[in-house]
């Protein structure tokens, strides 16, 4: 099941975006760059005031989290924090919360969605482009490079 997060949900959040970030990050990142953990609770919870999250729920448990928020001047609906918990990674879940996200931007009336994430980061490349996003842009960071993917609703 989808739905969107409640407050109660914070500390299963963070151990998904944490442990998912830890797991694949942590090849890819050069060691003197790579944050840990990647979020804390304040810095959760702060983003739980500018945007919102779904998340993905099995057996009553949180295991996929989505965070967005939205830029009505631009129309654009902008991805952050997706995560699948590393146990269930591989098995279609990003997917369906991909979808979900999407349909609920369109509801809203929006026309583009849009991620940034690292394209040394291959799985979720492949992530975003396998779900018909695009790359628009590429940002040189000291630890990468970052690329900004979109995809017109
Ligand atoms: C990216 C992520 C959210 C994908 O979620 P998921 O539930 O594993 O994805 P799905 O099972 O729906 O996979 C859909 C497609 O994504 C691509 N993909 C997913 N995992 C991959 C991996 N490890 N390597 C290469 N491609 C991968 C494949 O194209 C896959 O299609 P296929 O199964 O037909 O090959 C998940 O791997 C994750 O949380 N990773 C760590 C955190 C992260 O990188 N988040 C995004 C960065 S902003």
């Amino acid at each position: 099941m989808i739905r969107e997060a409640r407050k109660e949900d914070v500390n299963s959040i963070l151990q998904i975006i944490n442990e998912s970030n830890r797991k694949s990050f942590s090849q890819v990142i050069p060691k003197e760059y790579f944050r840990q953990p990647i979020l804390t609770l304040e810095d959760l919870l702060q983003d739980f005031e500018k945007m919102k999250f779904l998340v993905y729920e099995e057996n009553g448990l949180p295991i996929g989290v989505a965070g967005f928020y939205v830029k009505p001047e631009e129309g654009v609906c902008r991805i952050r924090w997706f995560s699948v918990h590393p146990e269930y990674q591989g098995r279609g879940i990003g997917s369906k919360m991909m979808e979900f996200l999407q349909n609920e931007a369109k509801k809203l009336g929006l026309r583009k969605m849009r991620v940034v994430t690292l394209r040394e980061a291959y799985w979720a490349v492949n992530f975003y482009s396998k779900c018909g996003y695009r790359e628009v842009e590429r940002i040189p960071r000291p630890w990468g490079t970052d690329v900004v993917l979109e995809k017109e609703l």
